[in-house]
């Protein structure tokens, strides 16, 4: 169980990972805050960077966790706002050294580069 406030962002390229890991969130007890995107259609990402980041600087959610296809553009887009530290992760090793080493305060993960157990394990690496 955890109080800490995640915000939580996709595109179309990672609607469906978002869903999945929203859910994830909330059995484990976060407070989860859905931004967007709520379909697979079509869908700019750097919204929805915009916004999660916007809900992180602000202090209104701890972090911020974005999915796109790849993960790569979620995390330039977030990087542009300052306050924002965005890191990509494919692994839980960089998970691990993006929050113990950088104090990423951003994940950004690939909704077409990962499968489920994967995005969660680093999820909860990260978020450890
Ligand atoms: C969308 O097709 C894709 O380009 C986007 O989700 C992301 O991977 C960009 O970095």
């Amino acid at each position: 169980m955890s109080s800490e406030k995640i915000a939580l962002g996709a595109d179309h390229a990672g609607f469906r990972l978002k869903e999945q890991l929203r859910d994830y969130l909330n059995n484990k007890g976060y407070s989860v805050e859905d931004l967007g995107t709520h379909s697979d259609e079509s869908a700019d990402y750097p919204d929805f960077a915009a916004q999660v980041s916007r809900q992180v600087v602000e202090g209104k959610a701890q972090f911020g966790v974005l999915v796109c296809g790849s993960g790569l553009g979620m995390a330039m887009a977030a990087n542009k706002i300052p306050g924002i530290r965005a890191a990509t992760c494919t692994d839980t090793v960089a998970a691990s050294l993006s929050r113990a080493h950088n104090n990423a305060n951003v994940l950004a993960l690939g909704g077409r580069l990962l499968d489920d157990p994967t995005a969660r394990s680093i999820l909860d690496v990260w978020l450890s």
